[in-house]
């Protein structure tokens, strides 16, 4: 993605019932800090520059190849609890990807992190990625579709113990409830901070469309999904065409996918082993031809 930022920070918030607690809490002194991740930025940076906007204010000019990352504990506290996460940018391109993203160790997993869907008919999707450490893939907590600008803008993600509450350009614009397990996020201690427009292959395929293409997710309790990614030429983003919850093993498997017309029929070790219908339209798959595999 590409984007002029001004700022990026993250505040701790002393609302609710841990108000009461606060002076135990080790981390109390942080309560009123706020972080910005831009402090993550360090020039020279291929990618990065700061420039003056029209108020003569510097303000940074992330682009594309700007690979922008830094150990987190050095920006952030170990521990958050209910917390905001504000910004302020101007979009410089219409592909989306992630504004920031806390990854764990592996990069397999976006602990922390907001993401920006492709703009599609002048809209685009605002996404929290808030993952619980039970989980064993990255979590959208929930998302907002909100209408593109090439202007600035500004955003806030408010997080507390059971609601998420989302404002844009300082207006309430919607919320909704959440379910956070346990309620105090804690990060990896090896995770890194992305800012920008770093793109990562695993954690990130929406940054570029797969056409087509088999992907296996991580296994959980043993099984584990396969995926068919199938994009239509008239979608923005990679779309998966249908999934199928396999068990797991260490032994050799064939699978196969039959694509029919409206059917596609999964194969596991040459039985069928579920069918869905399905929607393509063309019902021919032309790739771009510059695409690659
Ligand atoms: C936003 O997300 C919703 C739900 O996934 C989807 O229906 C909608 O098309 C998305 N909008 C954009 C602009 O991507
Ligand atoms: C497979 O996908 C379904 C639907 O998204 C999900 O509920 C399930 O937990 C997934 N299973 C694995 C092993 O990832």
């Amino acid at each position: 993605m590409r984007n002029i930022m001004v700022s990026v920070l993250i505040m701790p918030l002393l609302l609710g019932p841990n108000v009461l607690q606060s002076d135990a809490d080790p981390e109390s002194r942080d309560m009123f800090l706020e972080y910005n991740l831009l402090d993550a930025v360090a020039l020279p940076n291929d990618g990065v520059e700061y420039i003056t906007d029209s108020d003569n204010f510097p303000v940074l000019n992330i682009q594309k190849e700007a690979d922008i990352k830094t150990p987190y504990r050095l920006i952030l506290p170990e521990r958050l609890n209910d917390f905001q996460i504000s910004g302020i940018m101007r979009l410089e391109s219409l592909a989306g990807g992630y504004i920031f993203s806390i990854v764990n160790p592996l990069e397999t997993i976006v602990q922390l992190g907001v993401h920006l869907s492709p703009v599609a008919s002048d809209f685009m999707n605002i996404t929290l990625y808030y993952t619980d450490p039970s989980y064993d893939s990255s979590r959208e907590l929930s998302a907002f579709e909100i209408p593109y600008t090439k202007e600035w803008f500004n955003f806030a993600f408010k997080v507390l113990h059971d609601t998420l509450i989302f404002y844009l350009d300082c207006e309430e614009f919607s919320s909704a409830k959440i379910k956070r397990q346990p309620t105090i996020l804690t990060f990896d201690s090896a995770s890194t901070l992305f800012v920008g427009g770093y793109i990562f292959s695993i954690v990130n395929p929406l940054e570029t469309i797969v056409q087509l293409g088999v992907h296996l997710s991580p296994v959980a309790s043993d099984f584990m999904n396969i995926t068919l990614y199938y994009t239509d030429p008239s979608y923005d983003s990679s779309r998966e065409l249908s999934a199928f919850e396999i068990p797991y093993t260490k032994e050799w498997f064939n699978f196969a996918f039959k694509v029919l017309h409206d059917t596609l029929i999964f194969y596991l070790d040459c039985e069928e082993f579920s069918s869905a219908k399905i929607k393509r339209q063309p019902t021919i798959l032309t790739f771009d031809s510059a695409s690659t595999l």
